[in-house]
């Protein structure tokens, strides 16, 4: 990967990366043609990352479905997937972590303590070794898409960082590898996340600006569902991720809740626009 990603440069291409688990659905497909846009060639990783799961979460039931990944990226004309061992990436005597301070441990990283450092320690090392010069991430993981944008400017990575917007079932359920885990009632449940987010855009379009009546709104919308278990529902900072009083300037409605046992997060973007507010699930 290192070799095909140096003579890239050498041809003063533009290497795109996509950073993936696998178990690809249309959300990922969304960043690779947005690669394909951008870039040529465009690589996909495809690494379920140990590190960035805790101790009592599903990495050993993950989705793995390699076979049909590469037949749906051969299909897309993608030019490299990128598919290591867990012990080319983690070999014997491995100690080195990188740490985002501070938005690493608030939202999912309180729930999910270590998490954001095995994002950030594995994202740095596919760009060491894939050399992109753009990397695509889904605007359905914002505070990962924050923390990886802070580590690029932070450590002075070439890599530019460009987010992409969240692709939605039918019914608004956000895409996930993990909706998999959604057996009968659990996967109309998980459809409460996005009515919570929806509830927060007709709020906004009716002049709502503050921030606890806005998650009164999310609140209300999830409570109806008896079928999903919240975790937080909060308005912060675009920048920051702190809980913000009252809108201003590029805020996140996010939420997170258990539909069953299986856990799922989502946000709305909220932009100011002169005297307005946009709201986009
Ligand atoms: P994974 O969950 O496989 O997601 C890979 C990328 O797809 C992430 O940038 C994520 O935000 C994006 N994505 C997922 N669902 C999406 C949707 N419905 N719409 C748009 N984009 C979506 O995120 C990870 O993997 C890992 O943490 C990784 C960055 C690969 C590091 O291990």
């Amino acid at each position: 990967m290192k070799q095909v990603a140096r003579d890239a440069r050498v041809k003063e291409r533009i290497l795109g990366l996509v950073p993936t688990m696998g178990a690809l659905h249309e959300g990922h497909l969304s960043l690779v043609r947005e690669a394909q846009k951008q870039c040529s060639p465009v690589v996909v990783s495809i690494f379920v990352n140990p590190t960035q799961f805790g101790p009592n979460e599903d990495f050993k039931k993950y989705p793995r479905t390699f076979d049909a990944d590469a037949a749906t990226l051969e299909d897309l004309r993608i030019d490299y997937i990128f598919a290591p061992p867990p012990e080319e990436i983690y070999p014997p005597g491995f100690r080195t972590a990188v740490t985002v301070e501070g938005l690493g441990d608030i939202l999912e990283g309180r729930v999910r303590p270590g998490h954001f450092r095995g994002v950030t320690t594995v994202v740095l090392k596919l760009f060491e070794i894939a050399q992109p010069h753009f990397a695509f991430f889904g605007r359905k993981d914002a505070q990962q898409a924050r923390i990886i944008r802070q580590m690029a400017t932070d450590l002075n990575l070439d890599a530019e960082i460009v987010v992409c917007p969240i692709v939605r079932e039918a019914d608004g359920l956000a895409l996930s590898s993990r909706n998999a885990y959604l057996k009968g009632a659990d996967r109309q449940s998980a459809t409460a996340l996005y009515r919570s987010l929806d509830a927060v855009r007709r709020e906004v379009a009716k002049g709502e600006r503050d921030a606890a009546r806005l998650i009164a709104a999310m609140r209300c919308a999830l409570d109806a569902e008896p079928g999903v278990a919240l975790d937080y529902a909060e308005i912060v900072d675009a920048d920051t991720f702190e809980p913000v009083v009252s809108l201003r300037k590029t805020c996140y409605a996010l939420v997170a809740a258990r539909a069953g046992a299986t856990r799922l997060i989502d946000n709305a973007l909220i932009e100011q626009q002169g005297d307005s507010f946009r709201v986009t699930v």
